[in-house]
């Protein structure tokens, strides 16, 4: 008898896309078979974002969208995963009656068995709150925080049996312990829990050992792992310098990172450690110090400057980019400048931007003081194109330069490829296929917005 088949589209952060690379290997060890597209699927798992309620209203849009599929086959069956899963829970049957199963993200690792007998005459299924066992029945981690950078659209799964993706994350922590007064993430992904070293350990040396090239060390705020009180975990430096020293790992990254929790040890890595790459996440959120009292984020301007001094110091190429939310309540105008004037003085290499969202449960939500829609929308877009500056001319500033290129794929044009430079600027460049998943020396010759156009010069003779 043929597999049934899946197709899981994946809303918001990477840990999304984390967990629905591990759900769809949970899946293939029970014979499912990975579906081309949705209306080939016997199974179709929409794993979703609530951090802002636009994202979360494009999820419901999705799923309403499938009804269309399921009256055309009665059979197939629909599961919803990730934070609005985890927020709305039984809500959800009741907005969209065609479900047939909601798993928050600590309940995926229960998703295989239940899809054993789950059919689409069955009431359907409703799994929130953690998981009866904290590290989920595949002994795999428990299934996993919010994320950074905001990304956003369905996409498609990793195939995760044989060769490795050549870039992969891997989720090292779950959870959140930090409540900022906005984010309804520690509502939704439960307190931290740190995933225990060996077992990271040997999920990296497994990655790499099947040609993986660069490896990101995932969580919700990576630099509390295995902190005092944690479950689970040692120290985050002592475990990031025993993955850089994994044989075949050419590149290592990390998000996200709480600037309230970076110790000078961790600074001293970059630039010490040769894989680890010259970039770091860094979510500023707000440039004024009350603002930022205010959301909780317990750190200052003036701290987090003397933050980036010191990590430019340990290594003086280190391309940064940070989250920035604009309008919380009660934001003046000469605050919001602050912001602004941030975005110059630190120089950001790129930045993720969000217009202020009310969020259920958050403490900024009952703060008076509410932004209108149209001030929100007319800060962000003054703050984009104050950045979109600083990163042209950060951009100009490279061309001449020979830059260290992992190329991750086809370009748009014919001929040309894809790839991303340790700092992660994004270059484009005619060269020939084979050299995707390989590490090329590019000359940039070009600069453009968000990406740099480049001359291939040679390859990396030591790399892969
Ligand atoms: N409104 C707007 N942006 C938010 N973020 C988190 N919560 C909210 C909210 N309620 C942003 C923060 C965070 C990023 C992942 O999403 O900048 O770092
Ligand atoms: Fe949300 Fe703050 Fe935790 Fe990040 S650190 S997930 S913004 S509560």
């Amino acid at each position: 008898m043929p597999s049934k088949s899946l197709y899981i589209a994946t809303y918001g952060c990477q840990m999304n896309v984390y967990d629905s690379g591990r759900l769809g290997s949970l899946m293939r060890q029970k014979g499912w078979a990975m579906a081309e597209s949705q209306d080939q699927a016997d199974f179709i798992f929409v794993n979703t974002c609530s951090i802002r309620e636009k994202a979360a209203r494009r999820v419901i849009g999705h799923l309403k969208r499938l009804r269309a599929l399921k009256l055309k086959n009665p059979d197939l069956l629909l599961g919803v995963g990730g934070c609005v899963a985890e927020q709305e829970g039984r809500r959800l049957i009741e907005e969209v009656p065609w479900l047939n199963l909601v798993a928050g993200p600590a309940r995926l690792g229960e998703i295989p068995e239940i899809m054993e007998t789950l059919s689409a005459d069955m009431p359907p299924v409703v799994l929130a709150g953690p998981s009866p066992e904290a590290h989920g029945r595949d002994g795999g981690p428990p299934l996993v925080p919010m994320a950074a950078a905001g990304q956003v659209g369905p996409s498609r799964v990793p195939d995760q049996k044989g060769p490795a993706p050549i870039s992969s994350f891997l989720t090292i922590m779950s959870g959140c312990d930090n409540y900022c007064a906005y984010c309804v993430v520690p509502y939704l992904r439960g307190p931290e829990i740190s995933r225990p070293r060996e077992e990271i350990l040997e999920e990296a040396r497994d990655l790499v050992g099947r040609g993986g090239v660069e490896l990101t060390l995932l969580g919700q705020n990576v630099n509390s792992y295995g902190r005092p009180g944690h479950r689970g975990g040692e120290d985050f430096v002592s475990l990031l310098e025993e993955v850089s020293r994994i044989p075949g790992l050419w590149r290592l990254r990390f998000t996200t990172s709480h600037p309230k929790d970076f110790p000078p040890s961790l600074v001293g890595l970059f630039g010490k450690l040769p894989n680890l790459c010259e970039h770091l996440h860094l979510p500023l959120q707000a440039g004024s110090d009350r603002i930022l009292e205010a959301m909780g984020r317990r750190y200052s301007k003036t701290r987090y400057l003397e933050l980036v001094a010191c990590l430019r110091k340990s290594c003086p190429g280190l391309a940064l980019s940070t989250d920035i939310i604009v309008g919380f309540p009660g934001e003046t105008e000469e605050e919001f400048l602050e912001t602004v004037a941030m975005l110059e003085t630190v120089g950001f290499d790129s930045i993720f931007s969000f217009k202020y969202s009310d969020r259920p449960m958050t403490k900024a939500n009952l703060l008076p003081g509410k932004i209108p829609e149209e001030e929100k929308a007319r800060r962000l877009s003054f703050l984009q194109a104050t950045q979109k500056a600083i990163t042209m001319a950060k951009h100009q500033s490279m061309v001449g330069r020979t830059l260290e290129v992992l190329v991750f794929g086809l370009g748009r044009r014919p001929g040309q490829l894809s790839g991303r430079a340790r700092d992660m600027s994004l270059v484009n460049f005619d060269g020939p296929a084979w050299l995707v998943g390989r590490l090329a020396m590019v000359d940039i010759i070009e600069a453009w917005p968000v990406s740099l156009i480049g001359r291939l010069a040679g390859t990396n003779g030591d790399g892969p």
